[in-house]
């Protein structure tokens, strides 16, 4: 029968080699099962003579247990070692990442319309909202535009297929949103109403379909053109800077009366003239004009008593002009290049 002693010692040395617990299974094998030189040698406790078997079972029941205490030993380091390569696989140091690069920033439409927010709450007015999804009475009729009114035209309709035939869509300016703050609140009113809007467009390097506008609207005792073409004038310089200036043009808006398109300094050459503003030095931004009594009528304000003006410009035009873009759809492309460099 072997000697118990150097059955233990190659065990141990057997162990100590492992590197995995893979490893130390196969040695474990090796060591303690049915083939293995302890099995055998419990075999041949049997052939021995009867007064020796006791001392030579209760030894081999012994190197069995240095074994398995060994192999527990071995088990414990290398299951630690396991737990740590796994956890520095996981680490993450934070300290490591580059927050400056990485920082995601809001869209040049948004921060336009912040800016433009902040410059007309500067200027005493409030900012209101209405809903995307207008009906035809808000968007048109309230607005002194009958069913079948010519001026409709001017709005490229997208129409929702809800109740009857074309009285649900999605509006196609801000200017509903005027027609339901003079239903909640009476006048004096100074507010802009910023949002999205829709129009069934083709998309082109000045046109998308889905677009933001910021409208205004004043009501209040003795309001006078001037003070529109005043209002016109102090927000154009606060938001491009003082070299740049509004100016009127008279125009038509079913829903103001008179109505004017004013434009503004071309930001490109500075007004002197250039291919952007086909040589006029101006730049057309959006429309304008005093409110008209019929609408005043359709929302119950009493036309004798008020008086008001209203505008109304693409915010999304304004971030062309300002940034000098020549193609407006790379608004909506998501090309993080073109977002990262705002
Ligand atoms: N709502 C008009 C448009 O979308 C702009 C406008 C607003 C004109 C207010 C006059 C007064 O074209």
């Amino acid at each position: 029968m072997m000697d118990p002693e150097v059955l233990t010692e190659r065990a141990a040395q057997l162990i100590a080699q492992t590197a995995t617990l893979g490893e130390l299974h196969a040695v474990q094998v090796e060591l303690l099962g049915k083939n293995s030189a302890l099995a055998v040698a419990r075999h041949s406790v049997g052939r021995l003579d009867e007064a020796e078997r006791p001392e030579a079972g209760r030894r081999l029941l012994e190197v069995r247990e240095e074994i398995e205490r060994l192999l527990a030993q071995r088990r414990a380091v290398l299951e630690e070692d396991q737990r740590r390569c796994r956890l520095s696989g996981d680490r993450l140091d934070l300290t490591e990442v580059a927050l400056a690069s990485q920082r995601g920033r809001l869209h040049l439409v948004q921060r336009t319309r912040d800016e433009l927010e902040d410059v007309f709450v500067g200027m005493g007015f409030v900012v209101a909202e209405g809903p995307e999804v207008e009906t035809d009475w808000y968007n048109f009729e309230a607005l002194n535009m009958p069913v079948a009114h010519p001026a409709r035209g001017m709005w490229d309709t997208l129409y929702l297929d809800l109740g009857e035939e074309e009285t649900v869509l999605l509006r196609t300016h801000t200017s509903p949103v005027q027609i339901r703050l003079m239903q909640d609140q009476v006048p004096p009113i100074y507010a802009v109403m910023p949002g999205r809007c829709y129009r069934r467009d083709t998309p082109d390097a000045r046109h998308i379909p889905v677009f933001h506008q910021l409208e205004g609207l004043v009501v209040d005792h003795g309001i006078s053109f001037a003070d529109l073409a005043g209002t016109i004038e102090t927000f154009t310089t606060a938001y491009f800077g003082s070299d740049t200036h509004s100016r009127l043009r008279p125009s038509y808006f079913p829903f103001t009366e008179p109505s004017a398109e004013f434009e503004v300094t071309c930001s490109i050459c500075k007004g002197k003239g250039c291919r952007t503003c086909s040589h006029t030095g101006w730049v057309e931004l959006g429309g304008c004009g005093m409110v008209d009594p019929e609408v005043f009528v359709a929302v119950g304000v009493d036309p004798e008593e008020w008086t008001g003006f209203a505008f109304g410009f693409g915010i999304d035009r304004l971030a062309q002009m300002r940034h000098v873009i020549p193609d407006m759809r790379i608004l909506l492309d998501n090309d993080v290049r073109f977002l990262r460099q705002l």
